[in-house]
C-alpha cells in the first residue's frame, strides 16, 4: 500500500455531492431484495460496504458463504433479513469484521425462534431454518443495526415486534419501510413492526451519506480560509447531530432542505470558516447519534478554546477499529494534548506537527485525519493506508484535490 500525503490547502472552496448514504443503501437493497416486484435503487459512487451488501443479496441462491467484507452493517442487517425469510446461510468478513460483537443481534433472533449460531460471538455466522414469532424486544446497546435487524427478522413474524432502545438511534430502517407500506411506527424510544408484510415495490435514488459530508463540514470550520457547500445530501435529524455540537462550538453551517418524495428529508449543507471554536463536553443519551462522527469532532476538539471531553462512548472500542484508541494514538502523534478514557477522550490543542498516521485500515480514521491535515489542525501527515477510505468514500481522495484546489 502507498501512503499518501496530506497537507494544509491554501483554501477549500466550492461544492460536492458525496457519495450514497450507506445506512439508507444498505437497507434499499434489502428491501429490494423481499420487495413485491421489481425495484430500483439508484446508489451514486457506491462504496465498498454497500458493495457488500450487493454481493451477498446477488449470491443468496448459489449456497456459497456470504463474504459481508468489512461491513459491519451488512452482517448484522442480513442476519436478520434472512432470519425472517427463512433463508438458510453462512456469513463471513474480513478479519476486522470477525473481531466484532454479533451476539447482539443473534441473541434477540434467537427469542424469536430463529436458529442462528455464531462462532464464539463473533463471524462466521450461521443462520439455518426457522419459524418466527413476534416478541418484545430491550436491547442494551443503543444500535440502529440491532434494531434493523430485529424488524427485517420480525416481517416475517406473525404480530406485532416492540424494540425499545435505550437511547434514540437512526431511523432509516423505520422510515423506508413505512415507506414502502410495512405498519411499523417509531414511538419514542419504541420502534412497532406488525407482520408478516412484504415491502412493495420501488425506486429510490439513495442520497449522499451525511457521515461523508460531516468530513467536508469539519474542514472548512476548521480551515481559515473555507466555504463549502455539500448538496443532495440527506437531512435525516436522527443523523445530524454532528451539526448541532459543531455549532455548539461556534460552527457556521446553514441547512438548505430541498423537499422530496421518497423516505428521507435531502437537500444541501453550506460551511465557512468558524472564527472561533469553544471546547465541548459529549456523553449521554446524544453519544449515539454522533456514533460515526466522533473521530472528525475529535479533530475538531484539538483546535478549540480549552479542555474538550468525550464520554460514554464504548461503542467505539468494537467499531472498524478501537476507535478510542485509535483517535487517541493518531491525536498524540499530530501533536494534540490527549488522554484516554477507556469510554472516550479528553482533548485540547497543543502545538501541530508533522505525523505518521496509522489508519488500521479504518475508513472513518484516515478520513479525519486527512481533515486534519487538510485544514491546518495538524501539520503533514502521511496517511499508511488511503485505500481504506473507500468503504463509504469512493472518490474521497480525488473530491479532496478537487476542494482544496491542489494535489495533496
Ligand atoms: C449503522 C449504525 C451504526 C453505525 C454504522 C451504520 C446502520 O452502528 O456506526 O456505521 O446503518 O444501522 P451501530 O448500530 O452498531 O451503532
Amino acid at each position: 500500500m502507498t501512503p499518501r500525503v496530506v497537507r494544509a490547502a491554501p483554501v477549500l472552496r466550492g461544492e460536492v455531492r458525496v457519495p450514497s448514504d450507506k445506512s439508507i443503501g444498505h437497507r434499499a437493497l434489502m428491501a429490494a431484495a423481499i420487495a413485491d416486484g421489481e425495484s430500483q435503487v439508484l446508489l451514486h459512487r457506491a462504496g465498498d460496504d454497500l458493495r457488500s451488501t450487493e454481493r451477498c443479496l446477488s449470491a443468496l441462491e448459489s449456497g456459497e458463504v456470504l463474504d459481508c467484507g468489512n461491513s459491519g452493517t451488512t452482517m448484522r442487517l442480513l442476519t436478520g433479513l434472512l432470519a425472517g425469510q427463512g433463508i438458510p446461510g453462512v456469513l463471513d468478513g474480513d478479519e476486522s469484521l470477525r473481531r466484532r460483537p454479533m451476539e447482539r443481534v443473534a441473541a434477540p433472533l434467537r427469542a424469536m425462534g430463529a436458529d442462528v449460531r455464531t462462532t464464539d460471538g463473533h463471524a462466521p455466522l450461521s443462520i439455518g431454518r426457522g419459524a418466527l414469532q413476534a416478541t418484545a424486544h430491550r436491547p442494551k446497546e443503543a444500535s440502529a443495526q440491532v434494531l434493523g435487524a430485529i424488524c427485517l427478522a420480525a416481517l416475517g413474524a406473525e404480530g406485532e415486534t416492540t424494540v425499545e432502545m435505550p437511547a434514540a438511534t437512526r431511523d432509516h430502517t423505520e422510515r423506508l419501510l413505512a415507506w414502502l407500506g410495512v405498519p411499523i411506527r417509531r414511538d419514542g424510544l419504541t420502534t412497532i413492526l406488525v407482520g408478516p408484510a412484504r415491502p412493495r415495490a420501488f425506486a429510490i435514488d439513495v442520497p449522499g451519506d451525511p457521515s461523508s459530508a460531516a468530513a467536508w463540514i469539519v474542514a472548512a470550520t476548521l480551515h481559515p480560509d473555507a466555504d463549502l457547500t455539500i448538496v443532495e445530501a440527506c437531512l435525516n435529524p436522527t443523523r445530524l447531530a454532528f451539526v448541532d455540537v459543531l455549532n455548539r462550538m461556534g460552527a457556521q453551517i446553514e441547512l438548505i432542505e430541498n423537499s422530496t418524495d421518497g423516505p428521507e428529508p435531502t437537500g444541501s449543507l453550506r460551511v465557512t470558516s468558524a472564527p472561533r471554536l469553544d471546547a465541548v463536553e459529549i456523553g449521554g443519551e446524544e453519544v449515539a447519534g454522533l456514533i460515526d462522527e466522533l473521530p472528525l469532532l475529535a479533530v475538531v476538539m484539538a483546535a478549540a478554546e480549552g479542555i474538550s471531553e468525550l464520554r460514554d462512548a464504548g461503542e467505539l472500542r468494537v467499531k472498524e477499529s478501537d476507535r478510542i484508541g485509535s483517535v487517541v494514538e493518531n491525536l498524540a502523534r499530530i501533536g494534540a494534548r490527549v488522554e484516554e478514557r477507556s469510554s472516550g477522550w479528553r482533548v485540547s490543542r497543543g502545538t501541530p506537527r508533522n505525523a505518521d498516521v496509522t489508519s488500521y485500515g479504518d475508513h472513518r480514521i484516515a478520513i479525519a485525519f486527512a481533515m486534519a491535515a487538510l485544514s491546518g489542525v495538524a501539520g503533514e501527515v502521511r496517511i499508511d493506508d488511503p485505500g481504506c477510505a473507500s468503504v463509504s468514500y469512493p472518490g474521497f481522495w480525488e473530491d479532496l484535490e478537487a476542494l482544496a484546489g491542489v494535489p495533496a
